[in-house]
């Protein structure tokens, strides 16, 4: 075997403010796989990710539940952890980067940079919110765009005529976390001079650690002239404070990738590694990095460029995938598709979509479409049709000749094609191209259910004096079948560890070719089928996910939305309503059904307030409703309206109710 390779992987750091959903999981799959394909090839490869907790929306996150910013991101922490496990996700460390090791370890780097003069000091004019005292980054600001007069448009850029400006240049600029007025004001910032680092990247960028599409955007970049990089943020920030500037702190992304060496510093010294191995200018071990398209400037850029000017040594890879886009759309919550993989956890096998992924995962930068139906068809099909089927369909004649698999394979041809195999597979695994792995390994598959097909061993089974004909076929069949799982063994962990215990032997790639004689074990079923109702339900759940009233903010601290016309508010027909009945539904978390009475019209109402109220106790009030609101197909049932509510969502949400004397059916003005 060649040389045992040093290999440290990284996914990129999610966010604490969000739940992780099938995009960030979709880079999770991709990233376990190849690692555990390395590790199945004999190599020493960890896997480290941790989560990306600082920075202002991690604060206001916080602040809206009523906790601090720790306790969110703790919180955070533990139920991403779960959801990457609940996938199969193996990491050697899901680590966070508000740690000590991160907190020095960026301190070190920092003061390389500044020492060796790269780190630039100036004032600069922001704007400021002078209710909240923060320094407000462009998507906290809107306004009316200064070009076209569009309202309601992002302090950065106007989403109607693409101008793109300083958020101070809008037309009545508004905070978007208090409505107040910001107002320009001077501060103190740091910046890394990327610019300096300008020839050293034209370089970089070109020497093999990126894909091609990916160095060619880049070099879009770097002739037009880079910009100085700011990286420091004033207080009050969730961050850590820059060594030597009380009131100054790393921008989010100055600590973000660093928390990739912290994660593998805090493993190593629990574990008796050198982290430093693996990070020295002159270390041989591997740094693989996989990321989403959308953050290529930070790892192609900004992080090389770092790592240079702190003398340690670059990544070896930076790998970049597309976006997951469902039924060939951007993720939607209205429709549904924007799915969460706690959702996903809850109706679906981790596994199945770990092979779908494979199936579609390239080595280059396209987005990749969950179409639901062709999910379903492809993993009933290849997994269960063609892989499972080929040992369902044998075991049962060797456990009646005995259970011992006859030592030499009948048709050595085509066992020689499951044996070369292997190394042209593991060339698809190791350069990502793991469509192509998955159909060469489905081509072989086919070879050996059309092969056990013309043999029939079943018709042959009932002929006298072919016994050993009858297993010696199905010992191929059982061969081929036991290749093919250590073919697919890092896509399909679970599988294959049922497929070991069938085998009685633990599958690794290098005892691929050796084909298996002696005892094996029983068979028992090794997949399910998935059932298309599984997928409806999730899509419909991840629908009543997202009908949450309010669920990801507190109205109050939303500003005030863009003036209407009367005539645009005069189409909402608003009714007092009463609840003549209120009940649980079965199967949904979060709604109460609703029968309204309209004052002789009768409505039926899904409302996402089970968390807030007993359904006896909301029986015979008053409530309004928006009654021409178009009726909408919900998994349980038509939903023919809306009832109003207030509040930030989950148990603190408030019916409206009209006072006593109103009767329903009567118009809400
Ligand atoms: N915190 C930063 C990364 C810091 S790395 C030092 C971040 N976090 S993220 O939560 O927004 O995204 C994490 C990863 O998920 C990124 O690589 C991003 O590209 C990826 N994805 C987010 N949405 C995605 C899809 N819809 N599809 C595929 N990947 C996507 O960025
Ligand atoms: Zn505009």
């Amino acid at each position: 075997m060649s040389t045992r390779r040093k290999i440290m992987v990284t996914s990129a750091l999610p966010y604490a403010n969000g739940e992780l959903h099938l995009g960030h999981i979709m880079e999770q799959i991709q990233t376990d796989i190849w690692v555990r394909f390395q590790n199945l090839r004999g190599h020493e490869c960890h896997y480290f990710c941790a989560d990306d907790a600082h920075g202002t929306a991690i604060t206001l996150k916080a602040e809206e539940q009523g906790i601090s910013p720790e306790e969110h991101i703790k919180k955070m922490h533990a139920a991403h952890l779960e959801v990457s496990q609940g996938f199969l996700v193996q990491h050697d460390n899901y680590y966070t980067t508000h740690s000590s090791e991160n907190r020095e370890l960026a301190e070190q780097i920092y003061t390389k940079l500044e020492a060796n003069g790269h780190i630039a000091q100036r004032s600069i004019v922001q704007a400021f919110d002078p209710e909240k005292q923060l320094f407000l980054a462009d998507r906290y600001i809107k306004g009316t765009c200064p070009k076209c007069k569009t309202d309601d448009q992002y302090g950065d850029n106007c989403e109607a005529c693409g101008a793109t400006y300083s958020p101070m240049d809008l037309i009545n600029p508004v905070s978007v976390l208090t409505g107040a007025t910001p107002v320009p004001k001077e501060s103190e910032h740091f910046f890394f001079k990327l610019p300096e680092f300008s020839d050293f990247l034209k370089g970089w960028t070109r020497a093999g650690h990126l894909q091609d599409e990916v160095a060619n955007k880049v070099a879009e970049w770097l002739d037009t002239d880079l910009q100085e990089w700011d990286i420091s943020r004033d207080a009050p920030y969730f961050g850590f404070e820059i060594p030597g500037h009380p009131n100054k702190y790393f921008y989010v992304w100055l600590d973000a990738p660093i928390g990739y060496i912290a994660s593998l510093k805090n493993f190593a010294e629990r574990n008796g590694l050198d982290w430093q191995e693996y990070w020295s200018p002159d270390s041989t071990a591997e740094v693989h990095h996989f990321i989403g398209k959308d953050i290529i400037n930070f790892h192609a850029l900004f992080w090389p460029a770092m790592l240079h000017s702190a003398g340690m040594r670059t990544p070896t890879k930076v790998n970049v995938h597309g976006f997951v886009t469902v039924n060939g759309k951007k993720m939607s919550k209205s429709r549904g598709t924007f799915i969460n993989g706690q959702t996903y956890l809850k109706y679906l096998d981790p596994e199945y979509l770990r092979y779908y992924f494979a199936a579609k995962l390239t080595a280059n930068v396209d987005d990749l479409d969950l179409n639901l139906d062709d999910f379903v068809q492809r993993v009933n099909s290849d997994l269960v049709g063609k892989v499972v089927n080929i040992a369902s369909r044998t075991a049962k004649f060797v456990s009646k000749a005995g259970g011992e698999l006859a030592p030499t394979p009948v048709d050595p041809e085509l066992w020689q094609r499951f044996v070369v195999a292997s190394e042209s597979i593991a060339q698809l695994y190791e350069a990502r191209s793991f469509s192509k792995a998955m159909r060469e390994i489905m081509a072989l598959a086919d070879a050996a259910n059309e092969y056990i097909a013309a043999a029939a061993p079943w018709a042959l089974a009932k002929e006298a004096g072919r016994e050993q004909e009858v297993l010696e076929v199905c010992s191929l069949g059982i061969n081929m079948f036991r290749a093919l799982m250590i073919y697919l063994k890092p896509v399909l962990p679970e599988l294959a560890k049922r497929a070991e215990a069938f085998l009685g032997e633990t599958l690794d790639w290098n005892s691929a070719p050796n084909y298996r004689s002696g005892a094996i074990n029983t068979f028992k079923p090794l997949l399910q089928r998935i059932d298309k109702d599984q997928v409806d339900a999730m899509i419909e759940a991840s629908k009543e996910e997202a009908a949450q009233p309010a669920a990801t903010g507190p109205l109050a601290d939303e500003p005030i939305a863009a003036e209407i016309e009367f005539n645009d508010f005069a189409k909402v027909d608003m009714r007092v309503a009463r609840i003549v009945k209120a009940q649980h539904v079965e199967g949904a978390d979060k709604l109460l059904q609703l029968t309204l009475d309209l004052g002789g019209e009768t409505r039926n109402v899904f409302s996402g307030i089970k968390a807030a109220y007993q359904p006896e106790d909301l029986e015979g009030r008053l409530t309004v409703m928006v009654a021409n609101l178009k009726p909408r197909k919900m998994k349980f049932g038509m939903s023919e309206g809306m009832v109003l509510a207030a509040g930030p969502g989950g148990s603190d949400i408030y019916l409206l109710e009209p006072d006593s004397g109103s009767e329903p059916g009567q118009r809400v003005m």
